[in-house]
């Protein structure tokens, strides 16, 4: 079975039934790292099982810190055995290193998991903060904006995406750099690296 193929069926397992709208935003998310394979190359497969899996840690069953990113990794490295880079990719997914610091809980995560390729690392942060929670295509700030409005001003979600909103939406200028670069010139895969 292929890495995508059984993300894929991980991630339904854990949030179908329980998180449906979830669910939808994770195939959304998915969806949107496929368009990604013009610059990713070789890579667009682990980005894509990344997609799948990065949100794992809202499954009621894997709460335990109550930091998803660092709940869903920690599932992955020692119950699923994912591979590595998977485990540093959700870890860390959408500059969540912000979240970490409000929960206090930055030391954790950065003894527990090194950080991933940062052009990788910025290729699902632009997955993530590109899609609705019911897995439609949008910009950055908009999807900023509904994730105040859905958590309200005092949320630690809230109060964490004001301290990434820069490290977030430059992520995502920089892959659609990279993605209209690659439209214009044809540049191989590597061009998000080269450009940020
Ligand atoms: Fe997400």
């Amino acid at each position: 079975m292929g890495q995508v193929e059984w993300a894929y069926g991980l991630a339904k397992d854990l949030l179908e039934t329980t998180l449906p709208r979830r669910w939808a935003h994770t195939q959304g998310v998915a969806d949107q790292a496929e368009t990604l394979a013009p610059i990713l190359g070789a890579d667009t497969d682990t980005l894509i099982a990344a997609c799948l899996l990065h949100d794992i840690g809202y499954a009621p069953d894997l709460i335990d810190t109550g930091m998803h990113q660092l709940d869903g990794a920690r599932y992955l490295r020692d119950i699923a055995q994912a591979d590595e880079r998977l485990c540093r990719l959700v870890a860390y997914h959408s500059c969540a290193d912000n979240e970490a610091r409000q929960r206090d809980l930055f030391d954790v995560l950065a003894k527990e998991f090194d950080q991933e390729r940062p052009d990788l690392a910025r290729a699902l942060t632009y997955c993530d903060m590109t899609t609705s929670p019911d897995g439609r295509h949008l910009d950055v700030r908009d999807r900023l904006a509904e994730i105040h409005s859905r958590y309200g001003p005092e949320h630690v979600v809230s109060r964490s995406i004001i301290d990434a909103t820069p490290c977030i939406v430059s992520s995502v200028r920089a892959v659609e750099a990279a993605l209209a670069n690659e439209t214009r010139t044809g540049q191989n895969p590597g061009t998000v690296d080269r450009l940020t």
